[in-house]
């Protein structure tokens, strides 16, 4: 479970932002929830707060039952390397790896022996059709494809939640719906999922829909 309480995040970096203002939500185990809202609503500071990439300003923060917002870096640094997988805005792959190298980065963590990490990330590239790119590097791969490789590398671990930023962005129609095929079968499969996007249609893929505007959840609807 996923519980947020009164939470706030501001920023001083040349002036206060309120990022967020007094969110509350809760999330349970396999649930499905999109985040919809304007460019600059602060969806990306939510996920990076859930996904204890960051820390609230004030607020309480409780993930299955721990209080996440006081512990040391230590505690939410293994925190998030057991229960959360990232798909970033801006894909974040290491240009100079290999697509296979990339998907195999969060599994170094887990005592996986090498040959079966190799399996599972070939195996979490053919998931999302890009098991033939395995041996490219990043850097020499198209966006779509990059955001593909994200996705690989966040399913091949065993995390039980996903957070996503914006995965369909840079892809097609088509890849988008394949894509949200790949989300939602990993849902049935138990996985908690939360996942930004800019479109109604992708939205319409998850159980609940947020609506982010200004730092505030102004709407909560289920689909
Ligand atoms: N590291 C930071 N330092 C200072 N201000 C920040 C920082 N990160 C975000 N902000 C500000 O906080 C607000 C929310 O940003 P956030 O990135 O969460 O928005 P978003 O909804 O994800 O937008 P987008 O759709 O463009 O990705 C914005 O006003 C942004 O400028
Ligand atoms: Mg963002």
């Amino acid at each position: 479970m996923i519980e947020l309480k009164n939470i706030c995040k501001e920023y001083h970096s040349g002036g206060a932002v309120k990022a967020l203002k007094d969110v509350n939500l809760k999330i349970r185990p396999g649930e499905f929830v999109a985040v919809m809202g304007a460019s600059g609503s602060g969806k990306t500071t939510l996920l990076n707060i859930i996904g204890c990439m960051d820390r609230p300003t004030s607020g309480e923060y409780f993930l299955g039952g721990c209080k996440v917002d006081t512990a040391s870096a230590g505690r939410t640094a293994r925190i998030r390397g057991k229960k959360i997988a990232f798909v970033f805005q801006h894909f974040a792959l290491i240009e100079d790896y290999t697509v296979l190298e990339n998907v195999m980065i969060p599994l170094l963590k887990q005592k996986i022996p090498q040959k079966d990490r190799v399996k599972r990330a070939l195996k979490a590239l053919e998931q999302v059709g890009i098991a033939d790119l395995a041996r490219k590097k990043a850097a020499d791969i198209s966006g779509g494809q990059k955001q593909r490789a994200a996705i690989a590398r966040a399913t091949a671990c065993s995390a039980e939640i996903i957070l996503a930023d914006e995965p369909t962005g840079a892809l097609d129609s088509e890849s988008g719906r394949q894509v949200m095929d790949l989300f939602c079968r990993l849902n049935k499969q138990g996985k908690t999922i939360m996942l930004i996007t800019h479109d109604a249609n992708i939205a319409a893929f998850a159980h609940r829909v947020i609506t982010i505007s200004d730092g505030r959840i102004i709407k909560y609807e289920k689909n």
